[in-house]
């Protein structure tokens, strides 16, 4: 089942949130070029294909990452020029803006022309319309801001969709869910989905209530999306678990965010901070740990060249749960050992050597 796929809204009515910003494309549409801008999964793609479809334009969607050499452009310059086969006029969708190549300049004035030239309404989405490479382009268009979706709003949406579904779910389930996704409306749809187990909601241990207040994924979602030296730093000094701790979680989903060379790097940073936590073990010199934080947040924040813009489903440390396994195994055993010892009257360890025959023909 693609709960994204199929809850997508299909009126402008619909879409959640942002109803300064719909208000404002609406009034502005046609006039200048329109750039959408705000945090990740909160519809502002979405919006371009329901605005076409309220003002009954064709889409004509292009992601700028594909388009960034001058050639591919030219060719976007000449659609943007005509109507569709149907007479139609296009609505030019310019997606994730701020993907374009630094390395093509050529691009960016490519892009202007369009702008000047079309014949046709044009929007653009960016995460980030503070970015360097959006400085020219900036002035042509008109900035709309989208904030991240309230987190109530999120829990209604997903409300809506469990009763449509006919799950049954539990509402401390679906707040949770909504908080942690920060804002995020694909993510929270994402995480839901991946919870529906038959006709009911999984209550996974990620999302315990102790998780809830912690909201350490939010946490980690700082870490992995910012570039930004203080908004890294922010989070170690909200932080509600211990560092120790934090370190796994950021061990663990960094390796499901990053990739290539700012993998490589932001793992140097942990393998730093493993050996400075050593260091403090042994000589007790707590002055070190101050590295030890920055380490695990600024290094691996500032590791990344761009921040990523895929979605990720964090998850909990499998180093944590494996260390819980085995403490499990460990107490297990413990206790067949003390059953025995009371029957053999011999030392655990010769026991514990004999504990594979033994359990060949008995009980424990
Ligand atoms: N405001 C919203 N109302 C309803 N559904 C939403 C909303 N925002 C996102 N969604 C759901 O999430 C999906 C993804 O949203 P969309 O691709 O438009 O996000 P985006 O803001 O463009 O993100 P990105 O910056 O990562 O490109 C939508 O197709 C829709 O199913
Ligand atoms: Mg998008």
């Amino acid at each position: 089942m693609d709960l994204i796929e199929k809850y997508r809204p299909e009126k402008i009515e619909e879409f959640i949130g942002n109803k300064k910003a719909v208000e404002d494309i609406l009034a502005n549409f046609g006039k200048k070029p329109l750039l959408l801008h705000g945090h990740t999964g909160i519809g502002k793609t979405l919006l371009g294909s329901l605005v076409a479809k309220k003002l009954d334009l064709e889409i004509y969607e292009i992601n700028a990452s594909d388009y960034r050499d001058v050639e591919s452009l030219k060719k976007v310059l000449e659609i943007s020029k005509q109507y569709s086969i149907f007479g139609k006029k296009r609505l030019l969708l310019i997606d994730e803006i701020d993907g374009l190549s630094t390395k093509d300049r050529g691009a960016s004035k490519e892009l202007v022309k369009i702008f000047k030239e079309s014949r046709n309404p044009i929007m653009l989405t960016a995460n980030d319309a503070y970015n360097p490479k959006l400085k020219t382009l900036k002035n042509y268009c008109k900035l709309i801001s989208f904030s991240k979706i309230p987190h109530p709003s999120i829990a209604k949406y997903l409300r809506g969709i469990c009763e449509k579904e006919e799950i049954i779910f539990n509402d401390v389930i679906l707040r949770n869910l909504a908080q942690r996704c920060n804002g995020d409306m694909r993510a929270a749809i994402l995480d839901l989905e991946s919870l529906i187990s038959g006709k009911g909601l999984l209550s996974s241990n990620l999302l315990s209530s102790r998780d809830f207040e912690e909201n350490i994924f939010s946490s980690i979602r700082v870490i992995m999306k910012t570039r930004k030296l203080d908004v890294a730093m922010e989070v170690m000094g909200n932080l509600d678990r211990n560092p120790e701790d934090f370190f796994w979680w950021v061990e663990e989903n960094v390796t499901k965010e990053y990739k290539g060379e700012d993998l490589k790097k932001a793992l140097d940073f942990l393998s730093l901070a493993d050996i400075i936590r050593m260091r403090i073990m042994k000589r007790q010199d707590w002055i070190l740990f101050r590295y030890y934080v920055n380490f695990i947040s600024i290094g691996v924040a500032l590791s990344k060249k761009e921040t990523y813009r895929n979605y990720v489903p964090y998850g909990f440390p499998t180093y944590v749960s494996k260390m819980g396994t085995m403490k499990a195994k460990k107490m297990e055993l413990e206790t067949k050992v003390i059953k025995l010892q009371e029957m053999m009257h011999c030392s655990k360890r010769v026991i514990k050597d004999e504990l594979p025959y033994l359990e060949q023909f008995m009980e424990l």
